[in-house]
């Protein structure tokens, strides 16, 4: 038989429904000491992405996410691994003195073959629920694309605040809800142009050009200070923190990594290449007026702050805009019709909600850093209550006991939580740049889905976690 290939000893099913083999390929690819947790809340290690490896066993990412799932810590997981794994992709390197070690696990075989086996299962696990919150009519053609793309342009351009602006600007802390934000935008623009630098091969027509024109802008037509991620690493250096890519891994917020692996996929995979066009349409556009809303209120919290990434943007996006809309999403449309107007409008769909729940990760961040006082209040006011609970056997607790400088690396939790100190002093992290000392018998709550962690700052420290699952059950 002709048709007869496979050997029967041999796996036959590749795809993102064989669950044991994708499974294995992420276990295995999370082992390496550049994953393990460490001490360091910021990394030390230019090739380190800590991804908590020892929880990762007990997830399980087989069934896709529901879109109210989509802010727990399951996501939150799959989207640390699903950003390491793309950078199989890229290469980083330190300014010097590179680690052959480390740089050599980091690109080696077997770690990129887990990664091509675990990148799509984990994408089908985090972004299935787009398939269900956005549904298309069959009807898109060039007229009704160009309607709605100008429409939404205009509507753009009259924009006079957006909800990240107004977080960093009404904050207790705008300078550090300022370079909260800067961090956010760091897993897109400290790589900015490599996801969409994949279309930069291949031999599929006039498209293929036209996109080149815009990639080459994003590269500075070769200008180290010019390239774009350049100039972001100056905006940064500006605002007092490391351009080194990814200094600030642990305070990611998971709608920030969401958003970047979601370019990641519609890059990695070119069959996405209309939905690609339809994603970078709605970013060139959109980003033209917040690009200038963005400046303004980061240059209003921190008053020294290098801003040229974001002028140069206020200005060239007008072309980019223009040139994808010309010469992407038009020519798309002539050449391959309906099934193009499709992939243009779904990606264009998908990129702003996925852009909006990052957006809305990080203001309801900034709201949980400022309300750590209202949080330590609330603890006093139910832990007797609490406490009685769990002596009824009605609440869960967890004990633990650690030594001196562990760092519990930042993760997120799916129910509100009770921390109590029973003995030491615990340094908690709400999140970037602001943290709670708890001595004992102090404690806090701690919100469902927020980004948290803590240093323990005496030679021992013992604490308890209640699972008290909803706070408002107890005021
Ligand atoms: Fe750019
Ligand atoms: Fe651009
Ligand atoms: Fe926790």
């Amino acid at each position: 038989m002709k048709t007869d290939i496979h050997d029967t000893r041999l796996i036959s099913d590749f795809s993102v429904s064989n669950d044991d083999l994708c499974r294995d390929a992420i276990l295995g690819f999370c082992d390496s000491p550049l994953f393990h947790d460490d001490e360091n809340r910021y990394e030390g290690n230019f090739y380190g992405r800590r991804l908590r490896p020892h929880i990762v066993k007990h997830l399980d990412f087989s069934k896709p996410l529901k879109t109210n799932e989509i802010p727990n810590y399951i996501s939150f997981a799959a989207n640390r691994i699903l950003f390491a794994m793309n950078e199989v992709d890229f290469l980083m390197m330190p300014l010097r003195d590179v680690n052959p070690k480390d740089f050599e696990d980091r690109y080696s075989n077997v770690r990129i073959s887990q990664a091509y086996l675990g990148m799509p299962y984990l994408e089908k696990f985090l972004f299935s629920f787009l398939d269900k919150e956005i549904v298309l009519s069959d009807s898109w053609n060039a007229k009704s694309v160009e309607e709605y793309f100008l429409s939404y342009a205009e509507q753009a351009r009259k924009l006079d605040t957006t909800p990240a602006t107004e977080a960093i600007l009404s904050s207790n802390q705008p300078s550090v809800s300022a370079r909260d934000w800067l961090i956010q935008l760091a897993p897109d623009f400290l790589i900015e142009s490599s996801p969409m630098a994949r279309y930069a091969a291949g031999n599929y027509g006039k498209i293929s050009s036209s996109l080149f024109k815009i990639i080459i802008d994003e590269l500075g037509y070769g200008e180290h200070e010019r390239k774009h991620s350049s100039m972001f690493e100056e905006t940064l250096i500006s605002a007092g923190l490391s351009p080194e890519p990814h200094k600030y891994w642990q305070y990611y917020l998971n709608g920030s990594l969401l958003l970047a692996n979601y370019y990641n996929m519609i890059t990695r995979n070119r069959s996405n290449i209309f939905k690609y066009i339809g994603a970078i349409y709605q970013a060139e556009t959109g980003f033209i007026r917040t690009c200038s809303l963005w400046r303004d209120a980061l240059r209003t919290a921190l008053p020294d702050l290098d801003v040229r990434y974001f002028d140069e943007h206020c200005h060239i996006d007008i072309d980019h805009s223009r040139m994808a809309f010309e010469s992407l999403v038009k020519v798309a449309i002539e050449s391959h019709g309906k099934y193009a107007a499709q992939g243009i409008v779904r990606g264009f769909e998908e990129a702003r909600l996925v852009s909006e729940i990052a957006e809305t990760d990080f203001v309801t961040q900034i709201k949980w850093k400022d309300s750590a006082s209202i949080n330590i209040q609330k603890y006093k006011d139910i832990w007797p209550a609490v406490r009685d609970a769990y002596k009824a056997g009605k609440v869960r607790k967890a004990d633990l006991d650690e030594p001196r400088n562990e760092l519990s690396i930042t993760h997120s939790h799916d129910g509100d939580e009770l921390c109590h100190v029973s003995e030491g002093t615990m340094e908690f992290l709400n999140g970037f740049q602001h943290s709670t000392t708890l001595e004992r018998d102090d404690g806090i709550i701690i919100q469902r889905n927020r980004l948290h962690g803590a240093l323990i700052q005496s030679d021992n420290c013992k604490y308890e976690i209640y699972s008290i699952e909803d706070i408002n059950k107890w005021l």
